[in-house]
């Protein structure tokens, strides 16, 4: 069995990825504010387990609690492979800093980044009793060193988690952690994100389909430990 955790599942890039990994075989963990019930009822009609967290990763200290629920749930006897997709994140504010909001600054970094290295942390934690195969996915972006008025929270927590990746890399492997830039990809970050609209007509966007396919390649055939890389 492959258990599966995705942040950020209930619409974009995660509620795809969430969906293309309905696969016998899988056992899904989802984790959003709102819960997505159509997702649910998919997973049930294909007979897939799933269990749906609603959960705020901006609460980052509840974070170890949430991880210890979905691994208490996992069947030593039979896992094979246990991941993690750190998908989730905002993209506000989008403003010149001086602008932005102090507690919109704590909330980007906490979802964008203190919750994918607390959840990190949590999983090593948790599941090393597991002899399984287990890798973390980190979503970054190419905004982490191209760089934009407007977006520099995004950046910097993205600049953070490509960091946290090589990181975690030089100081252990019993867990594989990766990292991975999805292109421009038609979602609602996506449009929260556009500064100019002369930015955004230049722009082809590609579909979740697309983007989850890419990431889930360099999940199950083309990982490499430590590294960050372009989605396509
Ligand atoms: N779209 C692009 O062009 C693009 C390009 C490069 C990288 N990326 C990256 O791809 C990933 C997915 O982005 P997307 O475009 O699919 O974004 P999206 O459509 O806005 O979806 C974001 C997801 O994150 C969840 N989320 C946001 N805040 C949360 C919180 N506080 N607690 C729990 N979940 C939360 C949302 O669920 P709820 O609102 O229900 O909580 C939603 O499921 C992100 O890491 C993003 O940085 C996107």
């Amino acid at each position: 069995m492959k258990y599966i955790i995705v942040t950020g599942a209930s619409r974009g890039i995660g509620r795809a990825l969430s969906e293309k990994l309905m696969s016998t075989g899988h056992h899904l963990f989802c984790i959003s504010r709102e819960i997505n019930h159509d997702l649910l009822s998919l997973a049930a009609s294909k007979n897939i387990p799933m269990d749906y967290f609603a959960a705020d990763l901006m609460h980052v200290s509840e974070l170890d609690d949430l991880m210890k629920r979905m691994i208490r749930q996992i069947d030593g006897a039979v896992a094979e492979s246990i991941y993690l997709i750190n998908n989730a994140a905002v993209v506000q504010p989008v403003d010149i800093i001086s602008r932005s909001d102090p507690n919109e600054i704590i909330a980007h970094m906490n979802i964008n980044l203190l919750a994918p290295m607390v959840l990190t942390s949590s999983f090593m934690k948790h599941t090393a009793p597991f002899k399984a195969d287990k890798r973390v996915m980190n979503i970054s972006s190419g905004l982490s060193f191209n760089l934009k008025p407007m977006l520099s929270c995004y950046s910097t927590s993205k600049a953070g988690l490509e960091t946290f990746v090589k990181s975690i890399a030089v100081e252990q492997s019993d867990v594989k952690i990766m990292g991975v830039r999805p292109g421009a990809t038609d979602t609602r970050m996506y449009e929260e994100s556009v500064i100019t609209d002369e930015h955004a007509d230049k722009i082809k966007l590609a579909g979740t389909g697309y983007a989850a396919d890419r990431i889930l390649t360099f999940l199950f055939e083309r990982f490499e430990h430590g590294k960050v890389v372009k989605g396509w």
